[in-house]
This record gives structure tokens, sequence and C-alpha cells, in this order.
């Protein structure tokens, strides 16, 4: 019984499993297999891991049942969600302004993120082609440096991922994303957990283990709570859109909190085994955990290249991570595509092909950051390392505080509880107190903490 208010029709997701599926594929990506490992790795293992287990279910569970409620309700892309759903709660148009906002966010973190993704490729070939095995390492740090200091060969994976993303996209909810992402997610499980078995056998599976579950409480500190806060938003897929696009395809009946849980659930789980598939063979070959975005790229060849099987290993680790990016880089485009087709009754291709060009010429940027225009910098960022603190410590928890504040207090309650459908009371009232009161006030006490005044 679609009660939609509107004429549109994107399709919908044919089943709860297939919107979990998705909703995990966006969730799950470069950010729990690159990001992290290497941000567990700067900020001192268990410390961080504490930290940003707190803001998941404190700040990102919350926050994601209020951005599929947003999506569902409204039905359409973030931007005419938005419009409508101020326009029902009698509030301010202005509000359109969050489905712009993350429009524009999706833009920004799809074209550095196509970049990295095309790290990934270039990685599946070259660890195919054989060319770690027996390396020492020097040579694999040299491969990596050579890899990001060639502009051609960044721009020919950031291209071919780019055509990847659009060629899925294209071709619709049902047949596109749907169908890719039920091959996908749980080839990617499989794998992860061969890997892990991997560690367990070859690696130095104890001390992984007490790195990420060890918290050492000297070592939290303002910078370790705000990036703990942005991998959150950055992890879940929250605060710009993808979210919410996703929820508008969820049939009615499915429950909104439980689909919710089972993403963040599964997220969380792909981002813990990634540590624990990757420390363990950092330590077990004295590699250095905090090396930065280089860790997994620098690392882990490395020690694939000595290990038995490692040539297949190696690949089938990389292939993961393609997975996993492809099938968040799908959602990232999906928003504006998705307003594009119902506002301008485009082809989803033509919108795609507009929107992923773009996104491509942008995405140069990224590119250049890393070679020759790895001098421009801006208070010491590089352009690349200015995004991802724009993006992810910035426009994300923006997003997100402003979705708390529209559910909690500007929508009407009634709207708000038929459509959440949650028939235990006392969870719906937590839920409703922690979007109210404790979500906004933590992301602002963070932010104060940041700038200095708290
Ligand atoms: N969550 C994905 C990851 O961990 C990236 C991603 C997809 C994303 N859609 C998003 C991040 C929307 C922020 C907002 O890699």
């Amino acid at each position: 019984m679609p009660t939609t208010t509107t004429s549109f029709n994107h399709g919908q997701w044919s089943s709860r499993l297939a919107f979990i599926l998705a909703a995990s594929g966006s969730a799950v990506g470069l950010g729990n297999i690159w990001k992290f490992p290497y941000m567990a790795g700067e900020n001192g293992g268990g410390a961080f891991v504490l930290i940003y287990l707190l803001c998941i279910i404190l700040l990102g569970l919350p926050i994601m049942m209020a951005e599929v409620l947003l999506g569902r309700r409204g039905q359409q892309s973030p931007i005419r969600t938005m419009q409508t759903l101020a326009a029902e709660a009698k509030a301010s148009r202005w509000w359109v302004l969050l489905g712009w906002m993350g429009v524009f966010t999706g833009f920004l973190i799809l074209s550095y993120y196509s970049v990295i993704a095309g790290w990934s490729l270039s990685y599946v070939i070259q660890s195919a082609a054989g060319d770690f095995v027996g390396a020492t390492q020097p040579q694999i740090g040299q491969l990596f440096s050579d890899l990001v200091a060639s502009p051609q060969r960044l721009i020919i994976w950031h291209s071919i991922f780019m055509l990847m993303t659009i060629l899925v996209v294209a071709r619709g909810v049902s047949n596109g994303l749907e169908l890719a992402v039920r091959y996908l997610m749980p080839g990617l499980v499989f794998i992860i957990l061969l890997l892990i078995g991997y560690a367990i056998s070859q690696g130095h599976f104890w001390a992984g283990m007490s790195f990420l579950f060890t918290p050492d409480f000297s070592k939290i500190n303002t910078a370790v709570v705000f990036d703990a806060m942005g991998q959150a938003f950055f992890t879940l897929s929250l605060g710009m859109g993808s979210i919410m696009v996703y929820g508008a395809y969820l049939p009615k009946k499915v429950s909104i909190a439980k689909a919710s849980i089972a993403v963040a659930g599964t997220d969380t789980m792909i981002a813990l085994c990634a540590g624990l598939a990757i420390f363990p063979i950092v330590f077990a070959n004295q590699l250095e955990p905090a090396q930065g975005p280089g860790l997994i790229f620098n690392t882990l060849p490395i020690a694939f290249s000595h290990m038995p099987g490692g040539l297949f290993f190696g690949t089938l680790f990389f292939v993961l991570l393609v997975f996993a990016a492809w099938t968040s880089s799908i959602s990232l485009i999906e928003p504006v595509v998705a307003y594009m087709v119902e506002r301008f009754r485009v082809t989803r291709l033509f919108a795609c092909a507009l929107c992923g060009g773009f996104t491509w010429l942008v995405g140069l940027g990224t590119v250049f950051s890393f070679n020759i225009w790895q001098d421009y910098r801006f208070a010491g960022k590089t352009i690349f390392d200015c995004l991802d603190f724009l993006t992810a410590n910035l426009m994300l928890p923006l997003g997100g505080f402003l979705i708390a504040i529209f559910v909690a207090w500007v929508m009407q309650d009634e709207d708000v509880r038929d459509e959440m459908v949650m028939h235990n009371a006392v969870l719906y009232r937590c839920w409703n107190i922690l979007l109210r009161y404790f979500t906004p006030l933590a992301l602002i006490c963070i932010f104060l903490r940041v700038v200095g005044v708290l």
C-alpha cells in the first residue's frame, strides 16, 4: 500500500533484504576497509575504536533511522523530499537547502572516492600480475609512489571506476543497484571471512586484537573524538542523502528501526573484521600501523609478497576493496540522479553521464593533489586532505545535525510516529529523546570543543 504523496516513480527495493543489502552496500566501502584501519592506526588503536563505537551507537544509529524515515516519507530525491516534508510540516522552505547541501557533498566525496577506488583497481591488476611477489619493502613502497606520482595512470583508473559507477546507476533501482548489491555484498562478506582466516593462520592475530580492543585512555583527546565522529558519519553514509534516497525506495511496511540496526551492525562488523584482517599482518611483519592513507597499499602487499598464497589472497583483498567501493559510489551519485530524473524528466543514462562527467572533472583535483599540485596547500593540507576534512568532519555532521533537528523538532510528532511504525513505545521514546536532545547537543559540544570554546 504505497501511500506516496507524489506521482514520481523511481522504482522500489523488492524486499526488506534488498534494502538492507543496498544500504549496507552503501555503508560498507573504502571507509571500512581503507579509512577505518588507517585512522585507528593513526589515533592509537583501541582508544579510537571505543569512541568510534560510541559514536555509531549514540549518534549514527539514531540519525540513520531519522534519515531513512525522511526518505520514506518524502518518496523522492533528497531535494524534493525536503521540499515536500517542509511543506507538510508547515516549516520554512529553506529546509530544501539540506537536500542541496547533500547533493553538493555527494559530488565532493565521490570526486575523491573514485580516485582512491582507482588505486584499488590498479592494485588488483598489479597484484594479479605478480608485481608484488618476492618484492622487498622499498620496492613495494616505490610501486605505490610510482602510481600516485603518475597523473596519467591515476586518471585512467579514476575514469574506469567512474564508468563502472555510471553503468550500474543508469540501469535503475532494480536492474542496476539491486542487482549489483545482490552479488557483490555476499561476495564481499565471503572474501573478508577468508582473509580473517588467513590472518589468524599467518599473522599475529592477538597483537591485532589487542591493538584494536585495548583502549589506552590517555590517547583520547579532542582530535580523536572529532575524527571518530567524522568517521562514524562517513562509514554509515549519513548526512548527505544516500541513505535518504535509499529510504525512498523502501516499501512502506518495513520497520525502519530494525532495518537500520541491521545496516549499522553490518557496517560495524565489517570495519572491525577489516581491522582484524589487516593489523595481524601488519604486526607479523613489523610494519608501522600509523602511516596514513597509504597503509593498506604500502604495507599489505609487503606482507602478501612473502606469505604462502600471497598472490591469490593479495589479489582477493583488492577485489574486495573494489566491490566495497563500487556499491558505495553508486549511492553517492543516486540522490542527484534521482533529482534530475524527477525534475527535468531526463533519462537515467543522461543524468548519470552528466553528473558522472562533472564529478570526474572535480576528481582531477584529487588526482593532481598527489603529484603536480602536491605543494598547493591550505593550512598544511593538500586538496585531497581538504576535501576529506571538509566533507567527513564538517559537512556530514552538519547534515546529520539538521536531519536530527528536522525530524525531532520540526516534523509533527504523529507524522514521525506514523512513518516509524515502532510498536515498542519505550524504544520509540528512547530514540526520540536521543534525537531531540542528545544528538544535537553532542554534535554542538564536539564542534565547540574543536574551535576551542569548550
Ligand atoms: N559509507 C561509504 C564508505 O564507508 C562511503 C559513502 C557512500 C558515503 N555514501 C556516502 C559517505 C554518503 C558519506 C555520505 O566508504
